[in-house]
């Protein structure tokens, strides 16, 4: 369908339903920035913090600090991402002549091995294999990726970056509660499915058990020493990639991996683009292209919330009124994400068309104020578990480059399935595809057959590096979060806290948040959101309301003068770095 026609369509379903939005006034709770004015860097992991802020210390610039902190985010947060996943990576670099400003995407997302097919796990009539055992993995793109931002961005050398994550994988450092949260909860799955160890190998199974899982007894204090990923380190930056993509490395995942050969490793390729970019209340939104969905969501909701609400910077957040815009807003995106999103080079998607301000108008038409909707009455169409498995961190230096980069293994502790010799757990990226026609994924999010897995295919993400730039064009928020789905909506109500509601980054990272991804049809509130009124008044509208502890995990850097204030979330327990 054309764009035109695409847009004829959607019209044909239009309500108008303009109303106004009277928006009661809630304030954050007070927690004023340190503010930071020669960089900073806010990861999950404060030990991943100080690995980027070293590299800002020895004269390196953001791309450095980004991907010394990532290596070290792979050591310090094992379950969450790693060098046998994937990720992306949004760049910013601040003009400097004659050089003019410039943002990059990086995609280093996992692809589909070349041994599947789109009725793999179909074929394959065994459950959970696209979550838990080598059928699960993806060829992972993490060490490419970094590499690929090190080279053509960074300034220092791959010894030097990856210095902080050889010493925290050699010398140990001691899990927190968050460590211990999720290896408990790997623990209580593998209680109720012992089959998954056959699926995993036992001898795999049993290594990673003792290495990640403290045989069993994990607590807080404990020390994790990584010694055969520190080998692994140390061969990467001797080496480079091609350490990784050949060789000894190559031949144990593959070997590991049935549908992978050795021959996808080494034509593993990271992809460099233009971000996609949008604008909200004078400033520029950078956001990651597909094969995130991220972006396009985030556009998308904040075209919405533009123009259901001229006057939002003069309203208050997490009233019932400015909820259900955003929640309206993002069922929108959502919808559209069920329906048209999926890897680009392998399924046309109209992007532009999605992006567009006529679309957006006919979208934000069929708001109503007072009532939500029917599912089918969103997008242009007519979807979830906990996510520890994916870590963001946020970086601005003193030159005023950024980076706002999101990695992951998937779920928590990915595919389970490790690589003993090298110290690798990979990643069980797949089921992020289509995996079986009318199912949702492991995060309850429904996709279309454009998400069939295919070789060398990228599945869809929802994975959202963002970075907003001011009118003046300097760095104004960076940010991103981990969460599967609810990383959209986590740091989207991240970021308009800080732009709308000029909270600071603790108070906008701290700050209850709701979640809705159009199917299941529940608004789902964190449960620490305070005010009950506003959960009735939602009620009252129509929404199907429930509960979670946690919506998200968001990292976020904002300007503070002529500084930056920096919050890692509470959530996850992670700190900022910086000076
Ligand atoms: N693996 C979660 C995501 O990429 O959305």
């Amino acid at each position: 369908m054309s764009n035109a026609h695409h847009v004829a369509a959607l019209s044909m379903f239009i309500a108008l339903l303009l109303g106004g939005c009277g928006i009661r006034v809630r304030s954050l709770p007070a927690a004023p920035d340190a503010v930071y004015t020669r960089g900073v860097v806010a990861a999950d992991h404060v030990i991943a913090s100080r690995a980027g802020l070293e590299m800002l210390e020895r004269g390196g610039n953001a791309v450095d600090a980004a991907v010394a902190a990532s290596f070290c985010l792979a050591v310090a947060r094992p379950y969450s991402c790693g060098l046998g996943g994937g990720g992306f990576m949004v760049i910013h670099l601040a003009a400097d002549e004659p050089m003019p400003a410039r943002n990059i995407a990086i995609t280093y997302r996992e692809t589909a091995p070349s041994g599947v097919s789109p009725d793999y796990y179909v074929q394959l009539e065994t459950p959970d294999a696209s979550r838990i055992g080598p059928h699960a993995v993806g060829v992972p793109g993490t060490v490419a990726g970094l590499f690929y931002a090190l080279e053509n961005f960074g300034t220092l050398d791959r010894a030097t970056v990856l210095r902080p994550a050889i010493r925290a994988a050699e010398e140990g450092y001691t899990i927190d509660a968050d460590y211990v949260e999720a290896a408990r909860e790997v623990l209580d799955d593998l209680a109720e499915h012992p089959e998954w160890i056959d699926l995993v190998g036992r001898e795999r199974f049993e290594w990673f058990r003792h290495r990640f899982l403290f045989d069993g007894r994990p607590r807080v204090g404990l020390v994790l020493r990584q010694p055969e990923a520190a080998r692994t380190l140390r061969l990467l930056a001797r080496d480079g990639a091609a350490a990784f993509y050949g060789g000894e490395i190559a031949a144990a995942i593959a070997g590991a991996c049935p549908a992978m050969s050795v021959s996808d490793l080494a034509r593993y390729e990271p992809r460099a683009s233009r971000p996609i970019t949008g604008t909200f209340h004078g400033r520029t939104i950078v956001a990651m292209p597909l094969p995130s969905s991220g972006g396009i969501a985030m556009l998308q909701t904040l075209g919405l919330l533009e123009r259901r609400h001229g006057d939002l910077d003069a309203a208050a957040c997490t009233s019932a009124d400015y909820t259900h815009l955003f929640v309206e807003a993002m069922k929108h995106a959502f919808a559209d994400r069920a329906q048209w999103l999926a890897d680009d080079r392998f399924a046309e998607v109209h992007v532009e068309c999605l992006l567009s301000g006529a679309y957006h108008d006919v979208l934000a038409d069929r708001i109503d104020v007072n009532r939500t909707r029917p599912t089918n009455r969103y997008g242009s169409s007519g979807q979830l578990p906990d996510d520890v498995g994916t870590s963001h961190l946020s970086v601005v230096d003193r030159w005023g480059n950024a980076v706002a980069c999101t990695e992951t293994i998937n779920l928590s502790f990915g595919a389970l399935t490790a690589i003993p010799e090298v110290g690798l757990l990979l990643n069980n990226e797949m089921d992020d595809f289509l995996t079986i026609t009318g199912q949702s994924n492991a995060f309850g999010l429904q996709q279309s057959a454009r998400n069939l897995p295919e070789p060398g295919k990228w599945p869809l993400s929802s994975m959202s590096p963002t970075i907003v730039l001011g009118p003046d064009g300097r760095v104004e928020v960076v940010v991103g979060a981990s969460g599967g789905p609810r990383i959209i909506s986590s740091s989207l109500q991240a970021m308009l806290n800080v732009l709308l509601f000029d909270a600071s980054a603790r108070e906008a990272v701290s700050a209850a948040r709701f979640h809705h991804q159009w199917k299941p049809d529940v608004l789902q509130f964190e449960d620490s959101w305070a005010d009950a009124e506003v959960i009735e008044a939602m009620r009252a509208r129509g929404h199907q309301i429930g509960h979670r502890d946690d919506s998200g995990v968001v990292q976020l850097i904002r300007r503070a003068g002529e500084g930056y204030g920096a919050a890692s979330d509470p959530r996850k327990g992670g700190a900022p770095a910086g000076r």
